[in-house]
């Protein structure tokens, strides 16, 4: 039986999870897979104090000598970000290595040109980790709901701001406070901003809208919103209008499939909704197709176990592949439906908005929405700060119709602070 050699470029958070389950899982993996599979190699970018678990001699600071060595079978990416990651991979394919990567901004952006490089070499690229942890979600949507039509995810893709936000509304936690939390627990990126701002749950909104509707979508049409705006003020909001705030990425197809959108914002969903009660860093995605209906994926989304459980399932997949003599599904892209703009999501909103103390200002308000086709369903008014604080929830409105009211609203003398976050889970 011969033995197959991995190869791992990274050992931070999850690279360091990987070599331990490897290790502790030893058996089990030859099991399932038919074959032993060693840790041939570590590329490190440091060499560091010796890490637990990993053994000294395994670790190299020549990535790309490690990959060219000939004899590697899998190459597992680690690294994140988009080089050298990219070059790399590259390279492993060439000297005739599969790749199981964790990288979603390197996918998001480089998926085509990869996919289509592993298959020029006659090799496996697999990316489960790279959305959602270690919720089994691509490999779902790509085999298991391969004979349905699927039209609408929906879900929470980042841990992080999950973490954050959980932490701001269950226990009145202080937003730098709670990211300390996350980065600590090994759930934030290397720069957060990539959390923080949505570019990370923007990637996977990327891959995902490839995976459900067999296309490619472009990162940058994905719309990103983060949650750096996001005060204590719209979370106490958000608690009286029995919802709470979550940083959320929806992919839609349009019922013929000649459109669809990606988006990634903050928005408003209420207590009783499944995503409502996702808690920490845990992600939760419901997919609806059109045989099988609604279906929730949900497990914990971040950090380096995780992460390293979704790795070494795809590591399985492909040294199965590798023994058999054949490569699994390779790039899902075969319809090019075209990528509508936010501007014509329709959807409807929680407005908070501070007034003077004017009994004109509700009344200016109201008329405003009103000329710009956004139409009030409930309205509260409460006393704040020598004024007042307006709860507006709206109707059905398209965003482009609902931004050309809040910039009006601006305008407006007796308003101070306008608010806007959809809501999500009504109809
Ligand atoms: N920073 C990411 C998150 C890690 O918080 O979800 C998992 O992709």
């Amino acid at each position: 039986m011969r033995t197959l050699r991995v190869a791992m470029l990274g050992c931070g958070t999850v690279g360091s999870e990987v070599a331990r389950y490897m290790k502790r899982h030893a058996d089990d993996l030859t099991a399932r897979i038919g074959a032993p599979v060693e840790m041939a190699g570590i590329a490190v970018r440091r060499a560091g104090p010796p890490r637990p678990g990993v053994p000294g001699h395994l670790v190299t600071t020549d990535a790309d000598a490690l990959v060219r060595r000939g004899d590697i079978d899998v190459v597992i990416e680690v690294i994140g970000g988009t080089d050298p990651a990219r070059g790399l991979i590259m390279t492993a394919f060439a000297h005739g290595a599969s790749v199981v990567s964790a990288n979603k901004a390197l996918i998001a952006a480089e998926g085509g040109a990869l996919h289509a490089a592993a298959a020029a070499h006659g090799v496996d690229l697999y990316y489960e980790a790279a959305v959602a942890g270690a919720v089994p979600l691509l490999r779902p949507l790509r085999e298991s709901l391969a004979g349905d039509r699927v039209h609408r995810v929906l879900g929470i893709v980042n841990g992080t701001t999950n973490f954050i936000l959980d932490r701001m509304h269950s226990f009145g936690a202080d937003y730098s406070q709670a990211l300390k939390e996350a980065t600590s627990l090994g759930y934030a990126e290397a720069d957060p901003t990539a959390d923080v701002e949505g570019y990370d749950a923007a990637a996977k909104a990327a891959i995902l809208a490839g995976f459900a509707f067999g296309t490619r979508v472009r990162v940058d049409e994905v719309h990103r919103e983060g949650i750096t705006a996001i005060t204590a003020a719209d979370v106490d909001d958000a608690k009286a209008a029995g919802c709470v705030i979550k940083l959320v990425a929806v992919c839609e197809r349009s019922a013929d499939g000649s459109f669809v959108n990606a988006r990634v914002h903050p928005a408003m969903i209420p207590s009783d909704h499944p995503l409502a009660a996702v808690r920490g860093a845990c992600n939760a995605v419901l997919v609806e197709a059109d045989a099988a209906g609604q279906l929730m994926f949900y497990g914990p989304g971040a950090g380096g176990a995780p992460t390293a459980s979704a790795v070494l399932g795809d590591l399985v997949a492909v040294c199965r592949n590798k023994l058999a003599g054949v490569t699994g599904p390779g790039d899902t892209a075969y319809n090019r439906p075209a990528v509508s703009p936010m501007t014509d999501v329709v959807g409807r909103y929680h407005l908070s908005l501070d007034t003077a103390d004017q009994p004109s200002a509700l009344a200016e308000v109201a008329t405003v929405l009103g000329r710009h086709g956004v139409s009030v369903a409930t309205l509260t008014r409460r006393p704040r700060e020598g004024g007042f604080s307006l709860a507006v929830s709206t109707h059905r409105a398209t965003d482009a119709a609902l931004s050309a009211a809040l910039c009006a609203l601006r305008t407006l003398d007796h308003v101070r602070r306008v608010r806007s976050i959809p809501r999500l889970g009504e109809t």
